[in-house]
């Protein structure tokens, strides 16, 4: 099964009437590139609801509030589609900067996110949502998808992008998908290659003190809950941005654990000069 590549709107719009006109559901999976297996899971949920999946690989200039970071983020297209043909998928989007924002990228989208994106992450990279919102907006927009697929890895951007598809009312469902793991616990992430070998296998703390704070959560106090894990990530080789345990739907940080049934744990940490995030439900009203 060949992925096809595909660099405009237009070509890809063509295609995607065609397969709509058929009556064939739509999946999309929007990435930034670098494939790793946590990525193919999406797809792979993805390719198992919908007869088309289209993934579009575009590293977002306006969601970087750091410039090195977009400079150093890697760009290995053609790794990109041998991983995406490797499982199926139908379409790589790879559009341009001209090709997502033909007027620029001054027109942001209005919506009410009653403040979701002003906290934990928004407070650390100023400007970060707004450039994730225009750009799956945008992208939404592009694809016109019966399907939206994300990671949970990101806790708050798929809080806040389920937020913009209610309030704008986009027909489209988002599916969140689980958080994958390497085999000692850290997170999957495109950042993990810029580790040593020695602070990646460090990184397993991260996971760890969010696999305790979750047995303990219906035992131990808030105060100590956060102590404990904030002394679990603090060494002379991390450098701990936060620690929060927040409400699911609010993203605030607590004050009492039996005030609320959906509780997150959520974490930024440096490692080796690494900014990680990871997170894990501690408590869910789900059975
Ligand atoms: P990127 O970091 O490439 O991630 C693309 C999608 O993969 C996101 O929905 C992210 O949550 C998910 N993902 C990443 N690592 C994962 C893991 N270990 N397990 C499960 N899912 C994982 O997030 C972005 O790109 C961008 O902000 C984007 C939404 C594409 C907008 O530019």
């Amino acid at each position: 099964m060949v992925t096809k590549t595909i660099n405009t709107v237009e070509a890809l719009q063509a295609l995607i009437s065609q397969h709509k006109s058929e009556g064939k559901s739509v999946g999309f999976v929007p990435t930034m590139g670098a494939l790793h297996q946590g990525h193919l899971t999406l797809m792979q949920q993805s390719l198992a609801q919908n007869e088309v999946t289209v993934c579009s690989i575009y590293v977002n200039p306006t969601q970087f509030d750091n410039k090195d970071d977009l400079e150093k983020y890697p760009q290995v297209l053609e790794a990109d589609v041998a991983l995406l043909e490797s499982i199926g998928v139908d379409y790589c989007f790879a559009p341009t900067n001209a090709e997502v924002y033909p007027d620029g990228t001054q027109q942001t989208v209005d919506v009410n996110l009653d403040g979701l994106d002003e906290k934990l992450e928004g407070e650390h990279r100023p400007g970060h949502f707004a450039g994730v919102v225009q750009v799956v907006h945008r992208l939404l927009d592009i694809v016109k998808p019966d399907k939206l697929y994300m990671g949970q890895k990101d806790f708050q951007q798929f809080t806040i992008i389920g937020k913009m598809i209610d309030e704008l009312k986009m027909p489209v469902d988002l599916v969140v998908c689980p958080i994958s793991r390497e085999e000692s616990g850290l997170a999957r992430s495109s950042r993990n290659v810029r580790l040593s070998p020695l602070d990646r296998a460090r990184g397993c703390i991260i996971n760890q003190t969010l696999l305790e704070a979750k047995e303990d959560i219906t035992t131990l106090s808030l105060e100590a809950l956060l102590n404990r894990a904030r002394q679990r990530l603090t060494w002379e080789w991390t450098d701990l941005e936060y620690f929060e345990i927040i409400d699911g739907h609010t993203l605030d940080p607590i004050k009492n654990v039996r005030h609320h049934t959906y509780l997150v744990g959520v974490v930024a940490v440096w490692i080796g000069g690494v900014r990680l995030i990871d997170n894990r439900v501690l408590l869910s009203e789900k059975p």
